[in-house]
Parts: structure tokens; sequence; C-alpha cells
């Protein structure tokens, strides 16, 4: 399918998305698609890293804390640990529709639908996400009719070796261009730069920065 027809085939066009600076956090408090009455949110949580203890999971661990200090409802998909298989291009879903692949993300797809608030939480892998959340998201496919424009929030969590903030460029170009097109808004980026081994992460202030990005919302 040519771009301008996978555009055409979702309705509406997406709206800007509002993001914090390299290691900065902005929230903004706004009802969001499925929002609980009290303001409590349905938040799914995908994490990329096969490294259970690694940094990103941490950041998405210290995120969870403080969501639910506050209330919200977490729904965490790991994706480096479930059965789920690329999008096969089949377009049997007709990008809105029952997938014919039966495997673990069947866990996730109503979630997803029903979900205020989707966090990204990934290692970087050659200036990507990683290609286990990769396989999660081209599954969103065939149920793009049902997420594009729905006003959900977002947020990204990413870490990477080097220090160069240049070279999260790739990636947060990704997350904005993914949120820019199913019209999500994003309340904050946390980009962990200069993390190599699993955990050491937790020697810098950004598992803080996660948690109070979860606390903030
Ligand atoms: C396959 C692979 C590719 C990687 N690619 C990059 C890269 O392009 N740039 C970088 O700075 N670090 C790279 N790294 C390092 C990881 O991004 C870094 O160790 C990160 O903190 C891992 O997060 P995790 O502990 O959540 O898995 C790579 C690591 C692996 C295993």
């Amino acid at each position: 399918m040519e771009r301008r027809e996978f555009l055409k085939r979702s309705s509406l066009a997406a709206l800007g998305t509002v993001v914090a600076g390299s290691g900065l956090i902005q929230a903004i408090n706004h009802i969001g698609n499925n929002e609980l009455k009290n303001n409590k949110m349905k938040i799914v949580v995908l994490t990329g890293s096969p490294r259970k203890n690694g940094n990103s999971a941490y950041l998405a661990e210290q995120f969870i804390k403080g969501a639910e200090e506050q209330g919200h409802e977490i729904f965490r998909f790991d994706c480096a640990f479930k059965q789920v298989e690329p999008c096969r291009a089949c377009n049997r879903c007709g990008m809105n529709g029952p997938c014919i692949l039966n495997d673990d993300f069947q866990e996730l797809r109503q979630h997803l639908v029903e979900a205020d608030m989707v966090v990204f939480a990934t290692p970087m892998y050659y200036f990507g996400v990683s290609a286990q959340m990769k396989r999660v998201i081209d599954r969103f496919y065939a149920i793009n009719g049902q997420i594009k424009g729905a006003r959900k929030k977002a947020a990204f969590l990413m870490t990477y070796a080097d220090t160069a903030s240049k070279e999260a460029e790739p990636m947060l170009v990704h997350y904005r261009t993914l949120l820019d097109y199913l019209g999500w808004k994003s309340v904050g980026e946390v980009v962990a730069s200069g993390v190599w081994t699993a955990g050491s992460v937790r020697n810098t202030d950004y598992p803080q920065q996660a948690y109070q990005l979860g606390k903030s919302l």
C-alpha cells in the first residue's frame, strides 16, 4: 500500500505533539480517550528490552511507581518476553479488524484500544527502537482504525550507551512522527544517555525523571 493510501485509510489527521526536550519532562493534563471518571487513566506500558533488569525496564518501573501512586491503572506488556509475530502485511484486517496471527498480541490488543495512555520504554538498538518493540508496534496495523485519532496520551523512555544527543534524534523523530500520525499527545520523554551496562541507569537521575513523569499525571 502506498504511503498516501496508508494515511488516507484511517480517519483524522494527527495533531501536533507536545514534547519535552532531552531529559526534560512536560506534563499536560487534558481529558484523554477513555479517562476514568476521577481522572484515573488506563495506561499501557510497553517495554522493549530483553534485559529484565536493564536500564529501560528500570525507567519503566519508576514511571509505573509514580503513576500507580496517583491511582492510575497499569497494563505492562514486556515485548521481549512475549510471542508476537511480525506483521505479515496480508492486509486481511484492512487496518481495522481481526488479525490472522493468533499469538500474545491478543493479550494486548484490547488494552491498547481502551488505553488513555501508552508508554514506550526501549533501549536504542542501532539508532532505532528494539526489534522486539517494533514487532509489537507494527501489529498496531490491525487496530489502526480503532487507535488512530483516539486522543491518547503517550510517553517515551529510552536508554543508550553513547552520550551524543544527536544520536537519539532518529528515535525521537520516529516516536514523534508516530504520535503525529496517530493523533496522540506526548506528555514527556526521558532520554537516558551514557548507560551501557544493565542497571547503570540507577546511578543517574533519569529514574527520578521517569518517576516524576508518572507522578505528574
Ligand atoms: C543490539 C544492540 C544494539 C545497540 N545499539 C546501540 C546504539 O546504536 N547506540 C548506543 O548508544 N547504544 C547501543 N546499544 C547499547 C544499549 O542501547 C544500552 O546498553 C542500553 O542502555 C540498553 O538498555 P537496556 O538495559 O534497557 O537493554 C546497543 C545494544 C545492543 C544489545
